[in-house]
């Protein structure tokens, strides 16, 4: 737990990871398990607790102080600094977790990455990329709901960083051990602090890479099979 009770941390060697351990946490995310669970509800609870992920993840965000006039006398206070931290969705399914980012982050500024994995390969490929080509002192918040193999995160992460990102928080509504360990493992050396914040650390991936128990296929639940 931390100090405030919200969150514990997974020992990993290299890699901070935390999961929000929350009762509103829980409990949304249980209904957003729930086969039941129709699109139009799980897009608004997917989005529910991105925000409350997005507040923890949150808390290094870069700030500056500032003094402002109140009614009554001058206080000390804190802006956030500039650059802006950029938001990045991993298209598709992180589409549905940018507007609760957004929401508490409202200058953040707003990158786009597609990738797909290549079926021969079994690697991350980029398909769409709108992001500015110099992350340099950028802070950075990819968000993409499940963390399975991390094949995909791990790509998006990289890229990030080689483009001058000084640190990247990665946000999952749920994350697999395998896909952790494969984080660690390629962040090792990085030298640069990625993070993963995540509402849940689930049991392991099925032999169809899907996360055990989890939600089904993210993508799917949010926007349907196509
Ligand atoms: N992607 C999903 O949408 N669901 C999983 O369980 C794993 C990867």
């Amino acid at each position: 737990m931390g100090a405030d009770g919200a969150w514990h941390k997974i020992p990993l060697p290299f890699m901070e990871t935390l999961v929000v351990d929350h009762p509103l946490v829980a409990h949304k995310l249980t209904a957003l398990r729930d086969v039941r669970t129709d699109s139009p509800t799980f897009r608004r609870l997917a989005d529910e607790l991105v925000t409350l992920l997005a507040y923890e993840a949150t808390r290094d965000v870069r700030v500056t102080e500032v003094s402002v006039e109140t009614p009554v006398a001058t206080a000390r206070g804190l802006r956030l600094a500039k650059p802006y931290p950029l938001v990045v969705p991993i298209l598709r399914a992180g589409l549905g977790m940018l507007d609760g980012m957004t929401r508490l982050l409202p200058t953040a500024e707003v990158g786009f990455l597609g990738m797909i994995r290549n079926e021969s390969t079994l690697q991350a490929e980029t398909y769409a990329t709108r992001l500015p080509d110099d992350l340099s002192g950028r802070q950075c918040f990819v968000v993409d709901p499940m963390l399975a193999t991390g094949g995909t995160l791990a790509a998006a992460v990289q890229f990030l960083l080689d483009r001058g990102a000084i640190d990247v928080t990665a946000i999952c509504l749920l994350a697999a051990p395998e896909g952790l360990a494969h984080m660690d493992k390629v962040f090792a050396g990085s030298g640069k602090p990625v993070r993963v914040v995540t509402a849940a650390l689930d049991e392991r991936l099925n032999e169809n890479g899907y996360i055990v128990p989890g939600l089904g296929d993210a993508g799917d639940r949010l926007y349907g099979v196509v």
